[in-house]
């Protein structure tokens, strides 16, 4: 190996030297290979929050956060956001490149005919209280379909299975969704109607009553379409590590996904969209006293952060949020004047603006990130709060499946055990104490 691909380490306290190979990436940050350190060294490394480990070797998503750059096995999200559509996005990162035609039409037809959930799941639906939130339900039921689909499919390491059960997934996760929401409302669940295409099939279980017509609206069709394409993969985040964690002992790919969901609902993740329009309504409700929500984020005895901010990876601009900025404008020129949710946009607009400029938020490098002007377009939709961290499990589901189907195939994937630095009581004595 050329000297200048490796690190030396030098362990002062006995003067051992150890050459640590260099890993080139394609493109972006060289990785240190530690695997020896312990092994000759005896030591771990410390990295809590994974703030500088690369816990993976992964092709199918690039983050440069310095250049604001996101790219789906190498396509730069913005041509994807302009030209593609989210099933075709779901290709492309389960099976490495854009379908043709026939591929494409293969694909959603699969898709079409996995809509439908097992009538027993509905029991399941039953169990939850109506108050209950649609995440608690949704890590239930998609919990629930390990035990419906459950001996062939922890056959993980054949391709076809692996390739079933993530058809299933991207499949069945808007019905349940839908579901969710219906089931909260006291509403009666609409079947998928399989000639919809895939966001519009979700509108319609969401909204579509048996007692009347209902044609999703084509503009929030598109934007949902749009939504979901930006949320379909990021990386190795926290609920896409919790699924490849999960999935490294080989569990069953319907129970990774559920505790991925579970990861996504926290506020500092995917919970961040729900979280964000709270915050501007307060804001609002305060008579948009922007200023003062500004100071209670930097005050330190203050737990307030101003949610939709801020990012591990992008330290100048999400392009994410860019994109969603402007479809948010365009959506909602095109409503009727007046409507409640400029008033949160423009809110939104103006907290951009005076964070941006402050130089708190300017010295962390704290910028807009995707979920902070989703929810508005959500919100536009008819789409309740508590359901928006929903739409992002449903449109990340695909990230993660391509996870966990890309580790079954990694020769170098073990099951995921991290070490601890360990710093409890030293070795006691029971006896010393039975006469206490
Ligand atoms: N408001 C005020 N201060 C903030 C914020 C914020 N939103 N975010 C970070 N900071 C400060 C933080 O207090 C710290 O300051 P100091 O250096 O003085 O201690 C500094 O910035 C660095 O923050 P951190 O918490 O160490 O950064 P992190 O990389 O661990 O956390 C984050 C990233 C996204 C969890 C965090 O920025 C945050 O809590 N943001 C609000 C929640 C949010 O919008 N989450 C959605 C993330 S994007 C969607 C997704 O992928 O899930």
């Amino acid at each position: 190996m050329d000297k200048k691909d490796t690190i030396t380490v030098i362990d002062n306290s006995t003067g051992k030297e150890l050459e640590l190979p260099i890993l080139r990436p394609t493109e972006g940050i060289p990785t240190i290979d530690v695997r020896a350190l312990y092994r000759e060294l005896g030591y771990f490394t410390y990295d809590p929050g994974f703030l500088a480990t690369a816990s993976c070797r992964s092709s199918i998503t690039f983050l440069d956060g310095e250049n604001g750059i996101l790219r789906y096995r190498g396509y730069p999200i913005e041509q994807l956001a302009e030209k593609s559509t989210f099933l075709e996005v779901c290709y492309l990162l389960y099976y490495g490149e854009l379908p043709n035609k026939e591929q494409q039409e293969a694909f959603n037809e699969d898709i079409r005919t996995h809509t439908l959930l097992h009538e027993a799941i509905k029991r399941f639906f039953s169990g939850f209280r109506r108050d209950a939130h649609p995440m608690g339900i949704m890590v239930g039921v998609v919990g629930a379909l390990s035990s419906f689909f459950h001996d062939h499919e922890n056959n993980v390491h054949d391709a076809s299975m692996r390739q079933q059960a993530a058809h299933r997934l991207i499949a069945k996760m808007p019905t349940i969704a839908a579901w969710c929401y219906r089931y909260a409302h006291g509403l009666p669940f609409m079947y998928p109607q399989n000639d919809l295409g895939y966001a519009e099939n979700f509108l319609h279980m969401m909204f579509a009553l048996p007692t009347e017509d209902y044609t999703p609206p084509p503009l929030f069709v598109k934007a949902l379409d749009l939504i979901m394409i930006l949320h379909a993969d990021h990386e190795q985040n926290a609920s896409t590590s919790t699924v490849r964690l999960t999935g490294s002992s080989e569990a069953n790919p319907f129970a990774a996904v559920s505790a991925g969901i579970a990861s996504l609902w926290g506020p500092a993740h995917g919970g961040a969209n729900e979280a964000v329009i709270k915050m501007l309504l307060d804001i609002v409700h305060s008579d948009n006293d922007v200023q003062y929500y500004v100071d209670r984020a930097k005050d330190k005895t203050d737990r307030f952060r101003l949610m939709g901010f801020g990012h591990r990876i992008y330290k100048n601009f999400d392009p994410r949020a860019v994109i969603i900025r402007k479809s948010c404008h365009d959506i909602l020129e095109q409503l009727e004047p007046g409507n409640p949710y400029q008033e949160l946009f423009d809110t939104a607009m103006e907290l951009e603006k005076i964070a941006l400029e402050d130089d708190y938020f300017k010295s962390r490098n704290l910028y807009p990130n995707v979920d902070y002007y989703s929810g508005i377009i959500l919100l536009a939709m008819g789409i309740p709060l508590n359901m928006f961290t929903v739409i992002f499990a449903l449109s990340r589901t695909i990230g993660w499946i391509s996870h966990w189907n890309e580790m079954m195939q990694d020769p170098e994937s073990r099951i995921g055990r991290p070490r601890q630095l360990y710093s409890g009581e030293e070795l006691r004595n029971y006896a010393k104490l039975e006469n206490r």
